[in-house]
């Protein structure tokens, strides 16, 4: 058959067309354990398993089960990749792809603007390993190339990034890497295989927070690492031995919300840059990070490289810590919550979510401002949402005005004018 579009692919790939008791949808193999006929049988499946067959079953759930098989078939096939490895968590997806990866004496490159745990795993966590790390602006290609030594193994990168949607030039990645044969791992997590295909312009290892938009409905936690299956050897049996694997249950579940993917993303990024665009005309809003607006550095290169935008649109507000917070409680739709990716649309102050334990000073030093708000789009009308955003919008910046042209210090003004 010729290769069929990603929006049949989600619903049949990696799928068996005749399943068990000829039910339509994959079961639910909800068992720690596989048990043999006979000794023949077992023994028929150890010389299998010596020449590296599976022999069409399965021996032990931390070795593999076939609900879980299922999801992974579906996830490589969606990610133009050979094999795929499912984990409990995209943490345990990042860290057991880079623990197969790297020994002691290796050093690392690693973007910055990434998930804050993939860097704190990178750079304290694997130091005390003797591995180590050089952080590089994201963007800086010549300082990622000068950031490579001769102990360089594994170039990590995410795109797009958290929370200024950066998005990493792929091709260029690609050439620094080969041309000083480094592995390249990126964690697609912001943009999943329906926005970019990371394998396709030859990164070894593409790595995604299944949790996030490959779930889609904020009710499982799992990660997945997808890459040629030369090289997925390797990551499987570290995951064999460190038994971060995905229970069937959270598999069938990501099965199940696959099977929507290609048309909630569609969806999110449709609302996600009508929101930008929004949000960007607005006179509140001091500045808006969406690799979809002509203003966003990476532009060009989201352009090139990705169909869709994606749903996670970043902004700024012409406010204070205080008054952000107080247009965050004013929204409706949005709930306040740490993750995105799923059906209901999720908002967060950077500074009060993930920043919470860093000073003022620290935020800034790093670039947090105390007005920046990650808005990671559900699949709500994007009419009811901008209606919702327009509102508390008002609300918030109203309420900022009286609060300060009443107040007792004659220098207090109005910050906002755009309402009279
Ligand atoms: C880009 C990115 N990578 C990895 C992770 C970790 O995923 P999980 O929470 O599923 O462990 C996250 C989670 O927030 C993320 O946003």
């Amino acid at each position: 058959m010729t290769h069929q579009h990603l929006s049949t692919r989600v619903v049949h790939a990696g799928e068996e067309r005749v399943k068990p008791h000829h039910a339509l949808t994959t079961p639910i193999v909800q068992t720690s354990t596989f048990t043999f006929e006979n000794t023949r049988d077992l023994v028929d499946f150890q010389e299998a398993k010596l020449w590296g067959e599976q022999n069409g079953r399965e021996e032990y759930g931390r070795y593999g089960n076939p609900t879980v098989a299922a999801t992974e078939a579906k996830l490589a096939d969606l990610d133009s990749g050979e094999a795929a490895c499912l984990f409990s968590s995209g943490m345990a997806a990042v860290t057991s792809t880079l623990l197969s990866l790297l020994s002691a004496g290796d050093h690392v490159v690693l973007t910055d603007d990434s998930y804050r745990r993939t860097r704190q795993f990178v750079t304290k966590f694997l130091a005390r390993f003797g591995v180590t790390a050089t952080q590089v602006p994201m963007g800086n290609y010549e300082a990622l190339e000068a950031a490579i030594q001769p102990n360089t193994k594994v170039i990590f990168s995410e795109s797009p990034t958290n929370p200024y949607v950066r998005v990493l030039d792929l091709k260029k990645l690609v050439a620094i890497a080969q041309k000083h044969t480094v592995k390249t791992v990126v964690d697609s997590t912001f943009a999943t295989p329906i926005n970019q295909r990371p394998l396709e312009f030859g990164v070894d290892f593409v790595v995604h927070s299944a949790t996030k938009y490959l779930g889609g409905h904020n009710d499982l936690l799992a990660g997945v690492v997808v890459c040629s299956n030369y090289l997925m050897g390797a990551i499987k049996e570290t995951q064999a031995m460190l038994g971060d694997v995905s229970d069937p249950h959270p598999a069938y579940l990501l099965l199940r919300g696959l099977k929507t993917l290609e048309l909630r993303v569609q969806r999110q990024n449709q609302t996600a840059e009508k929101t930008a665009h929004f949000l960007v005309k607005h006179p509140a809003v001091r500045r808006v990070y969406y690799p979809g607006l002509v203003s966003h550095p990476d532009y060009e290169v989201a352009v090139a490289q990705m169909s869709g935008f994606g749903g996670v649109v970043s902004f700024e507000l012409e406010a204070d810590l205080e008054g952000t917070g107080r247009f965050i409680d004013q929204l409706q739709i949005p709930y306040i919550g740490p993750s995105l990716g799923g059906v209901e649309t999720l908002v967060g102050q950077v500074a009060q979510m993930t920043y919470y334990e860093f000073s003022p000073e620290e935020r800034a030093e790093i670039g947090i401002s105390d007005s920046l708000i990650r808005l990671a789009v559900g699949i709500e009308s994007v009419d009811d949402l901008l209606a919702d955003l327009a509102q508390a919008l008002d609300k918030a910046f109203h309420t900022e005005m009286l609060f300060q042209t009443v107040g007792d210090d004659a220098q207090a003004r109005p910050v906002v004018m755009y309402r009279p």
